[in-house]
């Protein structure tokens, strides 16, 4: 080996591990709300050192075609960040994910046609890691394509469900083990381009019966499936730096996908499985079609209610990050502990449209973090707090969860809003949350609707606390 081959060797691996200890000290920051701008910059720059040093070490390619992908692919992707909107961030997050499983796809569709041209014997481990890398790039292609789909709104978000969707699944399943040892056997491109076909409409088929209210869980795992897609690729490659970034995100994504499923309160198995969430019956748990009776105040009343008590906890949801409420509603708090009210904010795990929502959005208006608190530290203070003033949530404090079996979220842990002396609802109408179900906390006596934007409700009741 030539001296500068060694020092090309050396250098490649420094860097990959400089770029390993940036990805690790990213991910640990990614972890408090405090740090995770830091977190995601340490992330990004380790990822520019990771591409830099294959690209220098390897002399893989000639630097036009790799500049111009750089410049072509950051033009799209800080595009395309700055463009959406906060709510439309977890579809922005799918298909980034989609893109992930295809790239590590395409990358092993690549070294599979570069063994062939060469002639030389492929390794079976070498053959079955780029069968993994692309059967599981290409599920999470078009499973997360689909999911994109259901939170855009383009494809029905309640489940849909194929007839005898199980047998056709075992059928796939043994068409990609068949194709696996057909390539491993005798490696051509064809049973590759037969797996990936496979795996593209296995991705369509788990995702489709999948309710909209799981499409958490869904994003956590594809996430993960992304990674491990990408790890595969490592390894077929022989990349040291991509097996170890494509495993931080598998393990990261399996972790969320974990804290998704208890907070869903579904098994990780059934969610391995595919096909979890799907129960037979159509959610009876009710539509929006309610003519039953609920009370309706207005923003004085609610002021007068707010500025009199001693504890206040907000439970912001979805409707939250519409209204782009949280400024407004951290004026309140402040308005209201200058009043020597206790406030608190109770953060469900899943509410709003992708992990952490809340709590991104309530960082931006500056809220302190110690008033943040989750589902298993807030659930048992309801029922010695004063008001619960439920902000453009729903599926996250409906009590049908707890008792009505016929509910398709039925099971899933909820805020216990219901215990609170007093609920306020900021709602604009009576319509469903996510989940397609009505909430039976707007019908319970101790519940007060205050109908409109949550954002101009707030407002109001600002308003009429400064005169109280
Ligand atoms: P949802 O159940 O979706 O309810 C949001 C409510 O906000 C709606 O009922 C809507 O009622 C109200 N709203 C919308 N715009 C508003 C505005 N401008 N002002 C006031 N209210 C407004 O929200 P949630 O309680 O946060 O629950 C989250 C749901 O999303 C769960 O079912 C969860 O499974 C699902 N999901 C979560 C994620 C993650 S990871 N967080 C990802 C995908 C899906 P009106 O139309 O009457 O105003």
């Amino acid at each position: 080996m030539t001296t500068e081959a060694l020092f090309n060797i050396d250098f490649t691996n420094a860097a990959y591990i400089v770029a390993a200890i940036l990805f690790i000290l990213g991910l640990k920051k990614l972890g408090s709300p405090a740090t995770a701008r830091n977190g995601n910059r340490l992330s990004a720059l380790a990822m520019l050192v990771a591409v830099l040093a294959t690209v220098i070490g390897n002399d893989i390619a000639s630097w036009e075609w790799i500049l111009g992908g750089v410049i072509v692919g950051s033009g799209i992707g800080a595009y395309s960040a700055r463009k959406v909107q906060m709510t439309s961030m977890p579809q922005l997050v799918a298909i980034f994910n989609g893109f992930g499983g295809a790239a590590s796809a395409v990358v092993a569709a690549a070294e599979l046609i570069h063994l062939i041209d060469t002639k030389v014997d492929i390794a079976e481990n070498v053959s079955i890691t780029i069968m993994a890398s692309v059967i599981i790039g290409s599920v999470t292609l078009t499973g997360s394509f689909i999911a994109f789909g259901k939170l855009q709104g383009f494809i029905p978000s309640r489940p849909l469900l194929i007839p005898i969707r199980n047998v056709i699944n075992v059928a796939l399943l043994i068409g990609l083990v068949a194709s696996t040892v057909w390539l491993v056997t005798d490696p051509s491109l064809t049973p590759f381009l037969i797996a990936a076909g496979i795996a593209l409409a296995l991705g369509i088929l788990v995702v489709v019966p999948i309710g909209g209210a799981d499409m958490p869980v869904v994003i956590a795992l594809l996430n993960s499936y992304s990674g491990i897609a990408g790890a595969a690729t490592g390894f077929a490659l022989g990349n040291t730096i991509l097996i170890i970034a494509g495993s931080l995100v598998g393990a990261s994504g399996l972790i969320l996908t974990r804290i998704m499923t208890k907070a869903m309160n579904r098994s990780l198995v059934n969610v391995m499985l595919g096909g979890f969430g799907v129960e037979d019956s159509t959610g009876v748990g009710g539509g929006g079609d309610d003519d039953r009776p609920v009370r309706s105040i207005q923003a004085e009343d609610a002021a007068t209610i707010l500025g009199y008590a001693q504890s206040v906890i907000f439970v912001p949801g979805y409707g939250l990050a519409v209204a782009q409420a949280q400024h407004q509603v951290r004026e309140l708090a402040d308005l209201l502990k200058d009043r020597g009210i206790s406030v608190r904010y109770a953060i469900h795990p899943v509410a709003g449209r992708m992990p952490g929502h809340m709590n991104v959005l309530l960082a931006e208006a500056n809220v302190p973090y110690d008033e943040l608190k989750d589902l298993d530290q807030i659930n048992s203070e309801f029922q010695r707090t004063d008001v619960a003033v439920v902000i453009g949530a729903n599926d996250v404090t409906n009590p049908a969860a707890r008792t009505d079996k016929s509910s398709p979220i039925y099971g899933m842990p909820i805020l216990n809003v219901d215990q609170a002396a007093s609920v306020i609802v900021m709602k604009r109408s009576m319509s469903t949350g996510f989940a397609g179900v009505q909430n039976e906390l707007f019908f319970l006596d101790r519940t007060m609707m205050l109908f409109g934007d949550a954002k101009d409700s707030v407002e109001k009741i600002l308003a009429e606390v400064k005169d109280l």
